[in-house]
């Protein structure tokens, strides 16, 4: 008997300490407590659903299912109305037998929902209803996460309406199963240039959207491949459309413009031409016959060496409205992107700007999209950096509808290596006030639609989610696929409701957990932004290869237009009007006075907007240089305090995703030191200016590898020498071991120890490290960071902890290479620790 309770009480215990891989996300359902579900127990006992499409049983399904994993009760599942108590799933159309119209809210419009109680032939009843099916999915889900969530569910009456018809998803996914910019593993779509055998993951994917609100998913990358339309792919593409049709989620596809000439057999694709007009409508009828609720198409032209309608000299309108008009009887939409620009320009030119290139190609156009046409713009005007004003297009359609486009992946925000809640940042733009055509016009509301009427808008979030167990790689990175959703149908949420909210559901109600998980969220786009971009100056990574680690000087010297101009004298790019490229003219004129002056522009946009000295004065009272220093100091000492935070919630959550999370963690505090030092070692370089605080250039507790007792290792430059202490490292040439010994010098005590290596992808080195001949530590150098070299990519640390040290101890580190990796260090840090 004793054992029974035991088990039992395991069973249902808060926090259900157990494994979790994170695949389930925000739709755990996780067993509540005894005491709480009490209060739950005046849920009725059926869940009925009126109608037998493929989401209304779904919808049920779901109901049943959470409630048991959250109640511990088994819901009969009806399809009539029982004569009692029951959770009754319809549309108004299901429901009009059953309920007076007087019960129906008269403007719940697409995809809304009511949660209402109500009594239905003298029985106390909740009612989860909705124009479509849809809407009842959405409503059990929010049902669903109510109860998860520990709120009352008592007298509901609420109706739910989303901000925009447009809330999808895109997938940079490549038809050989690769992801672009992606970083958890393989497409959940695609396997050696087909359709995967098996979509449990595609339809698994399509629940979690749905569950947000999520109505469309792009499953191509936008660099489109063009046999993603040829006859023999649609079958397969038809059965991802069937995986995702139960949850509501429309299949659509990214596709390439040249393909009439590409895969047609046509001698053109230029848009104008009558017959590249008919092969679109043909090719369409073509989707449709198979995918009858098929979303339609994502289009990049222009851009990025992709063809497009500048080839035969048309617009881009011209090009939209060639696939529009063939998706138009379909009821499908396109999707044309404004991220379009020169990759060539030429960066000797001052007047020259990437961030013009939105604007300048599609404000001329405005009115001539037709209306199942959408052009999707970039939150800002370069291309997801760190911290970027609002692209001024938003404002500058008026007869055109527009959706933002917002990077869910972390492409330039620490590629799920580190913790960057974006929400925080997205909300930053999606409440900006862009002053179109009078005051009050923020970015939320001209995505969606709102202040010109146009039929269609709303929010594209890049997820690329993959294979991954726990599905973008960091667990906590799901915030942001979850936060996208919730800010697609509420832009009004704040980026603290919508982290509460996913904690709970994700790691369960104890406050000091929710609280903990909170204040990290809500503190890390700050912290990543300290560390890698200053001011507005762009992410300052290397980007052209990885767009990971530090890379100052990539962005300059070549076409991209990804320029901080910094050089002896200041940094920053001058987009003003009265002297630089005039970049701030594009905003309405409040907006654009705003950032011309210097006297008004915030600080932490200054140099996306001017050229300035180092020792220029910020609003903050600092110079530029201070600030770059301290703002990298203070980022990296952050960075470390979030694995402090989340360490304290051990025991409180499951062992393997709290030891998952504090692995990205730990690596992520030492990686914020690798950026911190990069960015100002490089900066005081350039500038010749020390740090008032004497930190840069000053590490007291570091013994550089080349400067210790080489056994077979060999020193070498890093290139760009910013990315390793010193500029040098040492490395292992060869097969056989090498090691490097220095000797301990300091007063006897506890240490910590950090040894600064690189981790490239291609090799496993092994690291042992001894103080005199005892082996404290050893590792294998396994990540899969994005490099091959050592750099600032591959540059990480190993620390080890509580070592008692004495002086005259011989510390020696021995490295075996592996393959192309040299099992290459960079330095060792030794710290006193505090007593305990
Ligand atoms: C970024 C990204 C590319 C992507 C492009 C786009 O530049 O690095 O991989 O193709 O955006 O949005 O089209």
């Amino acid at each position: 008997m004793k054992h029974f309770f035991l088990a039992m009480w395991v069973l249902v215990a808060p926090g259900q300490l157990w494994a979790e891989t994170g695949y389930a996300a925000w739709l755990r359902y996780a067993t509540l407590d005894a005491t709480v579900r009490k209060h739950y127990e005046a849920l009725p006992a059926n869940a009925v659903a009126l109608g037998d499409s493929l989401v209304i049983k779904k919808a049920q399904a779901e109901l049943v299912r959470g409630v048991h994993g959250m109640l511990g009760r088994t819901l009969r599942a009806e399809s009539r109305f029982p004569n009692e108590s029951a959770i009754v799933l319809g549309t108004f159309a299901s429901l009009k037998p059953l309920v007076p119209a007087a019960d129906f809210p008269p403007l719940v419009g697409e995809d809304a929902f009511v949660l209402k109680a109500v009594t239905l032939k003298g029985f106390p009843c909740l009612l989860v209803s909705a124009r479509n099916d849809r809407g009842v999915l959405y409503g059990v889900f929010a049902l669903l996460s109510k109860i998860a969530r520990q709120e009352s569910i008592a007298a509901l009456d609420e109706v739910q309406q989303p901000a925009a018809r447009i809330r999808w998803v895109n997938q940079w996914d490549n038809l050989n199963g690769s992801i672009e910019r992606g970083y958890a593993g393989r497409s959940v779509f695609f396997e050696n240039g087909r359709v995967r055998a098996n979509l449990t993951r595609a339809a698994d994917y399509a629940r979690l959207l749905a569950s947000v609100g999520i109505n469309g998913c792009t499953i191509n990358n936008v660099n489109a491949d063009p046999r993603i339309l040829q006859s023999d792919f649609l079958p397969q593409l038809a059965r991802v459309a069937e995986a995702f049709r139960p949850w509501g989620i429309a299949l659509s596809i990214s596709v390439d413009l040249s393909s009439p000439k590409v895969i047609g057999g046509l001698e053109t694709f230029d848009p104008l031409d009558a017959r590249v007009g008919e092969w679109w409508r043909v090719k369409a009828e073509e989707i449709y016959r198979q995918i009858p609720d098929f979303g339609g198409f994502v289009v990049k032209a222009d851009s990025e060496g992709r063809l497009g309608p500048s080839s035969y000299g048309r617009t881009h309108a011209d090009a939209a409205s060639v696939v529009a008009r063939a998706l138009a009887p379909h009821d499908g939409v396109v999707f044309y992107r404004a991220f379009v620009y020169n990759h060539h320009l030429d960066w000797r030119d001052p007047k020259n700007d990437r961030a013009k290139a939105a604007y300048d190609n599609f404000h001329p156009l405005d009115g001539e999209f037709e209306d199942n046409a959408i052009v999707q713009i970039k939150n800002g005007p370069i291309d997801f950096q760190v911290r970027e004003p609002a692209s001024p297009l938003f404002a500058g359609l008026n007869r055109t509808n527009e959706a933002i486009e917002l990077q869910i992946t972390q492409e330039y925000t620490g590629q799920q290596r580190h913790l960057c809640f974006l929400p925080s940042m997205w909300k930053e733009v999606l409440d900006f006030d862009l002053h179109a055509d009078g005051e009050n016009m923020p970015v939320k509301d001209l995505a969606a639609g709102r202040p010109f009427h146009r039929p269609l808008g709303g929010f594209v979030g890049v997820a690329n989610v993959g294979m991954d167990a726990n599905w973008l790689g960091h667990p906590l990175a799901m915030a942001n696929l979850y936060g996208f959703g919730r800010l697609a149908w509420s832009p009004d949420l704040s980026a603290g409701e919508i982290a509460e909210d996913w904690t709970r559901l994700t790691f369960g109600n104890d406050p000091v957990v929710v609280r903990t998980i909170v204040s990290m969220l809500l503190a890390s786009w700050h912290i990543y932004e300290s560390y890698t971009g200053p001011l507005g100056a762009g992410t300052l990574t290397d980007i052209l290869g990885s767009h990971y680690g530090p890379g100052i000087e990539s962005a300059e010297r070549n076409g991209w237009g990804q320029w901080h101009r910094a050089d002896q004298e200041g940094i920053g790019m001058d987009r003003t009007v009265a002297t630089g490229t005039g970049f701030t003219a594009q905003y309405p004129a409040p907006v654009a006075e705003l950032y011309e002056s210097l006297d008004t522009c915030p600080d932490e946009l200054l140099l996306f907007f001017h050229h300035v000295s180092y020792t220029h004065l910020l609003h903050s009272g600092k110079t530029v240089i201070q600030h770059i220093y301290d703002s990298h100091y203070e980022g990296a000492e952050r960075a470390e305090e979030l694995a402090r935070q989340w360490s304290g919630l051990k025991g409180r959550i499951d062992a393997e995703r709290y030891g998952a999370v504090l692995a990205r963690l730990e690596y992520q505090a030492g990686h914020a030191i690798v950026w911190r030092d990069a960015v100002c070692d490089w900066f005081c370089r350039m500038s010749g200016i020390a740090d008032a605080r004497g930190r840069v250039g000053h590490y007291p507790d570091r013994i550089e590898a080349e400067a210790m007792r080489l056994q077979g290792y060999v020193p070498f430059d890093v290139v760009p020498p910013e990315n390793a202490s010193g500029g040098k490292a040492i490395e292992c040439p060869g097969v056989l071991p090498c090691a490097a010994t220095f000797r301990f010098e300091r007063a006897a005590g506890a240490y910590e120890l950090d040894v600064q290596y690189f981790d490239q992808n291609n090799g496993s080195s092994r690291f042992r490290v001894d103080v005199d001949n005892r082996l404290v530590d050893q590792w294998v150098a396994n990540d899969s960071l994005p490099a091959t070299k050592p750099d600032g990519d591959s540059s990480t640390r190993r620390r080890i902890t509580g070592l008692t040290l004495r002086p005259g101890d011989m510390i020696r580190i021995e490295g075996i290479p592996d393959g192309q990796e040299r099992a290459p260090l960079d330095y060792v840090e030794i710290r006193k620790q505090d007593d305990p």
